[in-house]
């Protein structure tokens, strides 16, 4: 990444600190809930941007062997103190840079609200990561917030809003397109705005 896509990261640290955290509903994503009464996740599960772990620890409660990573030192104490454990782990790391270890270890990456504090300059990272820390035949589940800003306001990113498009082209020839669907639960004022999808990455 150069050094001015770094001038646009957030500072990630003073927003946890001073509990400016409009993204942090203090509970899992209602879309998620409503994927995993329907398929729990199996087996590794990597979540990206995890923030202090709400969706982390719902994905981790169906049974699958969680890791929470998350560039925020004091993201990652919230994490912490709210429960580690069993199948539940929370890292600080940077996820456009992923450790070794995460190459090719994970059945499953979630996304949610993750790209939307990203600068699109780093859209080419994220996703090279994406399908970097999936196994073969490992799967992406996406809550794209299509349009993270409140309703009649003027966009001024960041948060960032990402089209149709621009997730194709992120993960074009890598990964597939297994699902699409328009969630039915939101966090209020999310209707009509969050786009689920499951990407494979193939089994070869
Ligand atoms: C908008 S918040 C969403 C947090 C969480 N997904 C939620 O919904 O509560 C974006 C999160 O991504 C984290 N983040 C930003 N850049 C990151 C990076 N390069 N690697 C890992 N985490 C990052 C931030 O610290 C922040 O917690």
């Amino acid at each position: 990444m150069s050094d001015d896509d770094r001038s646009r990261e957030i500072d990630w640290d003073a927003a946890y600190v001073l509990g400016e955290t409009p993204w942090d509903k203090g509970a899992p994503a209602p879309p998620l809930i409503e994927f995993l009464e329907g398929r729990p996740l199996a087996g590794r599960v990597l979540v990206p941007g995890c923030g202090t772990g709400h969706d982390a620890r719902a994905i981790a409660e169906t049974g699958a062997e969680v890791v929470g990573v998350d560039i925020s030192g004091r993201a990652i104490d919230g994490a912490r103190a709210l429960g580690e454990g069993e199948g539940l782990r929370f890292e600080v790391g940077d996820f456009l840079d992923l450790e070794g270890r995460h190459r090719g270890a994970f059945d499953w990456v979630f996304e949610h609200t993750c790209i939307s504090g990203l600068h699109p300059s780093m859209r080419g990272a994220y996703a090279d990561s994406v399908v970097a820390a999936l196994k073969p035949g490992g799967r992406y589940l996406a809550i794209f917030f299509l349009t993270p800003w409140d309703e009649g306001e003027v966009p001024e990113p960041p948060p960032y809003g990402i089209a149709e498009a621009e997730i194709d082209a992120m993960f074009d020839g890598r990964l597939q397109t297994e699902q699409e669907w328009w969630p039915g639960r939101h966090f209020p004022g999310r209707e009509g705005r969050e786009l689920m999808r499951v990407m494979g990455r193939s089994p070869s």
